[in-house]
């Protein structure tokens, strides 16, 4: 949550932030805000609440002119989403401003003491403790900007990524990151600091990614990293081989539509150089997890816990009922934020799977680190090289799924499945439990998936000429259930939390089983029943289940396999996809749903990529 960019260099900064806070926009959009130095050594601050669009308006009026600046996208944590909260925070004298994604723990003690020593608090986010800390530092003698900030941030407790400036030492920035992340970008007589990579990739290509626990101090022409307590680190910089290009939108009217369309290359990318062709026929290697493998740690493995959240455990979920099925070890599935806080049984007969596209995830960060600190071995599946999480595993597999923009999970969704479908076909091999024909069956598929995603994308199934009816239905409607059973379950809750993340219809998945217990009781012809009708060794239960309902008089949307000549008259629509085996099966079947949700919040005019009081990695509990 939160956007951070600074640049110190020739040209002027504004322009320059702005179009990195525009590139981070997807990590909070409640308001915006910069600070720049102008070439007369005034510090200039322009900030608005809201849209980035607000601040772009501000700063047209009166454009603030100068070579170093730092600007911040703001997800509300502590201080409503207005102008004065907006970052960034202003010391007692204006000299210092910094910018900060994180919270600050132990803020409202540090506020108390500080306002005790006369310093004036114009903000309530916790945030503006920093900026004061700071001033307190440099009055106290700290030797410059950044010891200022390094003794600072001693004081707190809590995570953050920051960015500093100072008209006291107006040629440079200074960063530091705990938890949240930060990227030093090396320029040819500029530099720069941001949070994500595509906010300064149009400038260079060279990144150094921070540390936890790191400082820098960055000038046009050169950087120095420090541990909190000033000794110094080398980094060695990390070329960016992919292009901006890829983080945008190529013709597609949003990113949510255009990573849709991305899947197909996407799963082909998290397959690469995993699936093996042998004389037997294909065979998993992943290549990452031969030093855990080596170490010993997973000899003692005797069950599997699986962290994450939201659309992370969606495809957790899934990956449960495969490796279950082909390792024989017994699988746990446990939301994050509860699994923290409920004393687990845990230790290194527990292999932990961690789930987490952004891999910044608070709540998946700290659910792991306990399974870790009581010995459990940690794989991390993530698409963010050098994310928190990384730091945490002892193996990461990531998902190469190429950035995602849009806050609705999608391409990263069905390349964490795949991953973990290698990962449990990996482990029914290393337990000789998965049979070799079964295994190759699988590869089989897996490497089918692709191709047969294509032909969903081309198919009636999201054609938006064939759903206009049914986008038009649904659009009205104030509620909608989803049912499936087996890996049919995680289906629907992923379908749902589609629907309801970007079109904000009331969306609820069940087990299919589960609906005579209570749910039916909400059916009437008003809320529609969304049924994962795929081919499965359940299917005849989950069709019982579906007349169940409509006898109810509920309209049924179906999705399908293809050649399924049962299910038309079991449901008002059909939206069918390619056959594949069960388990395989919900990456076809979730396409059609993504694209369904998409066009029903564009026929309710929402907004698309930045759904309302979400974010696209939460950094807070
Ligand atoms: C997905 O569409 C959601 N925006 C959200 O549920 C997300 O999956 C969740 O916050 C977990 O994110 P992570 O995978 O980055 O940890």
């Amino acid at each position: 949550m939160c956007g951070i960019v600074g640049y110190v260099g020739p040209k002027n900064a504004t322009p320059i932030l702005i179009e990195g806070l525009a590139r981070l926009e997807y990590r909070g959009y409640d308001s915006a805000g910069i600070a720049v130095i102008s070439s007369d050594g005034a510090l200039e601050v322009r900030k608005a609440a809201g849209k980035l669009q607000n601040l772009r308006s501000t700063v047209a009026t009166a454009e603030p002119e100068g070579y170093a600046g730092i600007g911040h996208t703001r997800w509300a944590t502590h201080g409503r989403p207005n102008d004065t909260n907006a970052h960034p925070h202003a010391d007692c004298s204006g000299n210092i401003t910094v910018v900060h994604n994180g919270i600050i723990e132990n803020y409202a003690e540090l506020r108390a003491e500080l306002l005790a020593k006369g310093h004036t608090f114009r903000s309530e986010t916790d945030t503006e403790v920093l900026s004061h800390l700071i001033e307190d530092a440099l009055a106290s003698g700290a030797s410059g900007l950044a010891e200022a900030v390094r003794q600072a941030l001693r004081r707190v407790t809590g995570s953050y990524s920051i960015a500093v400036i100072s008209r006291d030492f107006p040629d440079r920035l200074v960063g530091a990151r705990l938890t949240g992340p930060l990227i030093v970008g090396l320029g040819d007589g500029e530099n720069f600091l941001a949070s994500d990579i595509p906010a300064i990739l149009r400038h260079t290509r060279e990144i150094i990614i921070l540390e936890e626990g790191e400082i820098v101090e960055v000038t046009r022409s050169s950087f120095a990293i420090t541990d909190i307590d000033g000794n110094s680190i080398e980094h060695t910089p990390h070329h960016v081989e992919w292009d901006i290009e890829a983080a945008e939108k190529c013709g597609f009217p949003h990113y949510f539509v255009k990573e849709i369309h991305e899947q197909p290359h996407a799963v082909t990318r998290a397959l690469l150089g995993r699936v093996q062709q042998t004389a037997d026929g294909p065979s998993v290697r992943l290549a990452e997890l031969d030093r855990l493998a080596a170490s010993g740690a997973l000899n003692q493995v005797r069950r599997i816990v699986i962290l994450g959240c939201g659309t992370s455990i969606h495809a957790g979920i899934l990956g449960k009922y495969a490796i279950e099925r082909w390792s024989r070890l017994p699988v746990e599935v446990c939301i994050a934020s509860e699994y923290r806080y409920a004393d687990p049984i845990v230790g290194p007969e527990t292999l932990c799977l961690a789930l987490t596209q952004s891999g910044e995830t608070t709540d998946t960060l700290a659910a792991t680190r306990l399974a870790r600190e009581h010995g459990a071995p940690v794989i991390a599946l993530t698409n963010v090289v050098g994310s928190a999480i990384t730091r945490l595993a002892g193996a990461v597999l990531y998902l190469q799924a190429g950035p995602e923009i849009s806050v609705t999970a999608t391409k990263t969704y069905v390349t964490m499945v795949t991953a973990l479908y290698l990962l449990g076909l990996w482990l029914g091999e290393r337990q000789l439990t998965l049979a070799p024909e079964e295994q190759q069956r699988m590869l089989t598929a897996l490497q089918a998936l692709p191709e047969q995603m294509q032909r969903v994308l081309e198919s009636p199934a999201t054609d938006e000429a064939s759903l206009r009816e049914l986008t038009a239905y649904l659009a009205g409607r104030e509620s909608c259930m989803f049912i499936g059973r087996g890996a049919g379950y995680p289906l629907a809750m992923e379908g749902a939390l589609k629907l309801k993340e970007i079109s904000y219809i009331h969306a609820e998945a069940y087990p299919a089983g589960e609906l005579k217990h209570g749910p039916i009781a909400l059916l009437d012809p008003n809320v529609p029943l969304l049924a994962m009708a795929l081919n499965s060794h359940t299917y005849d239960k989950l069709i019982s289940n579906v007349e169940e309902v409509r006898a109810r008089d509920a309209q049924i949307i179906a999705i399908a396999s293809e050649g399924n000549s049962d299910i038309a008259q079991h449901a008002d629509y059909v939206l069918t996809v390619p056959d594949a085996p069960e388990p395989i099966a919900p990456l076809l079947g979730i396409i059609p749903l993504q694209v369904l949700a998409y066009h029903v919040a564009l026929a309710r005019d929402c907004n698309i990529d930045q759904p309302r009081n979400l974010a696209k990695s939460v950094t807070v509990e």
